[in-house]
């Protein structure tokens, strides 16, 4: 994969995340690593000078294995594939690396940066740093049947802002 400035990058985030999905992972080949598939997030910009820093904003409920890795590392990546892993990421988004080691199971090829992980198969990768974490909150919404509908558990996402630090693609 090459590596090019994120703001060379030209894509529809909404297409691409809510309807062909990503992979959030994070970890190393040495202290583990887990991954998660994703179809809630944004991709855009806040803080810094002169337009802001490039951002992403994922949404990771308390239960997922993977958001242990997220906790524990300084970087998470986002991985975005041809639409012939669909079924590689509906298993990674039904199954938990807790009981299994679903990335085997899927037939992707891990790939580790400088304390990041990402996958060889994917068309674009992004490396992001946690900027800052914060858990959705039931008082913070103006429509209560999103609760309904989405937080029947009451096991509100924590939401995490992380700059986009390298942008590779195939
Ligand atoms: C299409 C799709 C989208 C998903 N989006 C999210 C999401 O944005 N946030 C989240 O916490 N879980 C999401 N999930 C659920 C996790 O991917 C799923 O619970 C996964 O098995 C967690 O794996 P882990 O326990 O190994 O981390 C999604 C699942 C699918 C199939």
């Amino acid at each position: 994969m090459k590596e090019i400035p994120v703001k060379e990058l030209i894509i529809n985030p909404s297409e691409m995340i809510a309807h062909e999905w990503m992979l959030i992972s994070a970890g190393t080949k040495e202290r583990g690593y887990n991954t998660m598939t994703a179809s809630w997030g944004h991709l855009g910009s806040i803080w810094g000078h002169s337009g802001g820093l490039p951002t992403s904003v994922i949404y990771v409920r308390p239960q997922r294995y993977t958001k242990e890795f997220i906790d524990r590392e300084e970087l998470y990546t986002l991985t975005f594939f041809p639409k012939e892993y669909k079924n590689a990421l509906t298993y990674l988004g039904t199954h938990s690396g807790r009981d299994e080691d679903k990335i085997a199971r899927v037939g992707l090829t891990p790939a580790f940066g400088d304390a990041y992980t990402y996958f060889e198969e994917a068309k674009l990768v992004m490396v992001c740093k946690k900027l800052y974490r914060a858990p959705i909150v039931k008082e913070g919404f103006f429509d209560e049947k999103l609760i309904e509908d989405n937080y029947p558990q009451r096991d509100y996402h924590d939401m995490y802002i992380g700059e986009i630090l390298k942008v590779l693609v195939q």
